[in-house]
């Protein structure tokens, strides 16, 4: 990460304290173990040691933020970057030149060139792809059979962000390649991050040499992309010819690598939409009386006739289901950020180069914010209850610079998903299904399976 501009010499902030220590620190490891065994119950209970704790992870201090109001302090803040544990871990897949991982002039322009793409005013071109495919998914499913959910909701969603975002019809025989990779490679790399054993990580043993195929693989399909849509010497009105196109500060053409790192940035996504999916299937079939307001509220609309994006804005109840899905099952359940000189937060001195965590899994289920916090409850995200929602408390998309560009195409293509699928069938679990949520790089069930009962 570049660390260039931190200021190790500032130091207004020293006569304020340090954050507490949270307590369960253990001699060598600190609170590493505890974090590896359990990391939501554990990010959980730290509200209770403090708005800001300090956390030791081995020989490292790192500093956790726990209320709303100091997590957006944090991302509205220009004196931290993206950086950190999660974000090192990332960078043999992201690179360190994408949108996701650049910082300062580098960062702004390249949000500059991917922001046009992702405008509210941009979607409805989007609309028939998302259409096409939550339909063809539920096309695809026959009553009675077993749903692996996790390979169809990569499916689903790989699919939408290619074709919407890439335009790329080619993509169909590569799906499965790219939902198999990004699988492979999230699971080491989630591992990577929280057990840093630094050298073991190169042994030729199974588990390494799994996930270097797959880093390989994917990189060499970004690559694929690139030059197939270079040789096709079209120039379509879409991400891909923006980011092949974009300039840099200088006004002359951007790096091969850059291109790359931008393009996986776009790909990569899909892993997120995946696992948020994945808890809506888990809703609808926990929660058949949601599923049939969705498909009472869908008819309604529709008139019977099949659910289309132009119905999404009308689809109150269904958008509120997606989004109290989204509260208790965080896809993104950890950022981090870096300090880049000595600062305060919370009253409490940060010094330069600190790493901060914060889980918005964590925050997203604190009773302090929430009634009845871990009830699925989607009418709390009616306006007259909404209002009493503290500021901050959830924001799946994040806030500030780095906030999630594509906030309304993911939540245009998840409510359309629900819709077409809670108009269909119902949903039960069966058996051999686990649901327990399973905590990689992003948070999702561990392996939930599904037979869909005709309606
Ligand atoms: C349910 C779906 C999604 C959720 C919950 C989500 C969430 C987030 C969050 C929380 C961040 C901010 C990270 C931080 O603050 O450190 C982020 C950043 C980002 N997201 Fe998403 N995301 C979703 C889908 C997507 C999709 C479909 C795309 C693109 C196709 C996308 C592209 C990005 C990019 C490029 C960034 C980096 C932005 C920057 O650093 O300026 N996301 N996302």
């Amino acid at each position: 990460m570049n660390l260039e501009s931190v200021k190790p010499e500032a130091a207004p902030h020293t006569a304020l304290p340090e954050p507490p220590l949270a307590g369960g620190a253990v001699p060598v490891l600190g609170h590493g173990l505890k974090l590896v065994r359990d990391p939501l119950a554990f990010m959980s209970r730290l509200r209770g040691h403090g708005d800001v704790v300090r956390l030791r992870l081995g020989p490292k201090t790192v500093y956790a933020v726990t209320t709303p109001a100091l997590t957006a302090a944090l991302a509205l803040s220009p004196e931290y970057i993206i950086a950190g544990p999660l974000w090192e871990s990332l960078e043999g897949l992201l690179g360190k030149e994408g949108v996701a991982t650049a910082n300062g002039p580098r960062h702004r322009r390249q949000r500059r060139s991917i922001q046009p793409a992702f405008r509210p005013d941009a979607i409805p071109a989007y609309g028939p792809i998302m259409e096409e495919e939550a339909h063809a998914l539920a096309e695809r499913w026959k009553p009675g059979e077993t749903i692996d959910c996790t390979s169809e909701s990569f499916r689903v969603a790989v699919r939408i962000s290619a074709r919407c975002l890439l335009r790329g019809e080619y993509l169909d025989e590569r799906a499965e390649r790219l939902c198999t990779a990004l699988a492979i490679v999230f699971r080491g790399m989630y591992r990577r991050m929280v057990l840093q054993l630094g050298p073991l990580y190169r042994l030729p043993l199974p588990a390494n040499r799994e996930f270097n195929r797959a880093l390989a693989d994917l990189h060499l399909l970004v690559d694929e992309i690139i030059a197939e849509r270079r040789a096709s010497g079209r120039r379509p009105d879409d991400l891909l010819t923006a980011l092949l196109e974009a300039r840099d500060e200088n006004g002359g053409p951007i790096g091969e690598q850059e291109i790359h790192d931008q393009v996986v940035a776009i790909l990569t996504p899909g892993e997120t939409v995946a696992s948020a999916v994945m808890w809506l299937l888990q809703m609808l079939a926990d929660h058949p009386e949601h599923a049939d307001r969705v498909r009472a509220e869908v008819e309604s609309v529709t008139g019977g006739r099949p659910v289309g994006f132009e119905d999404v804005r009308k689809l109150t109840h269904t958008n509120n289901v997606v989004f109290e899905t989204m509260r208790l099952g965080a896809a993104v359940w950890i950022l981090t950020r870096r300090a880049v000189t000595d600062t305060e937060l919370g009253g409490y001195r940060i010094p330069a180069g600190a790493d901060i965590v914060y889980s918005p899994y964590a925050i997203q289920r604190d009773g302090r914010s929430f009634a009845d916090n871990v009830g699925f409850d989607p009418d709390r995200w009616l306006p007259e209850r909404a209002k009493d929602v503290p500021k901050y408390a959830m924001s799946p998309f994040s806030v500030g610079n780095r906030k999630c560009p594509a906030d309304h195409f993911s939540m245009a293509q998840l409510t359309l998903i629900t819709a077409a699928l809670a108009t269909k069938f119902r949903l039960q679990q069966v058996a051999g299904s686990n649901d327990a949520p399973r905590v990689g790089v992003m948070l999702r069930p561990n392996k939930l399976l599904l037979t869909p009962v005709l309606r």
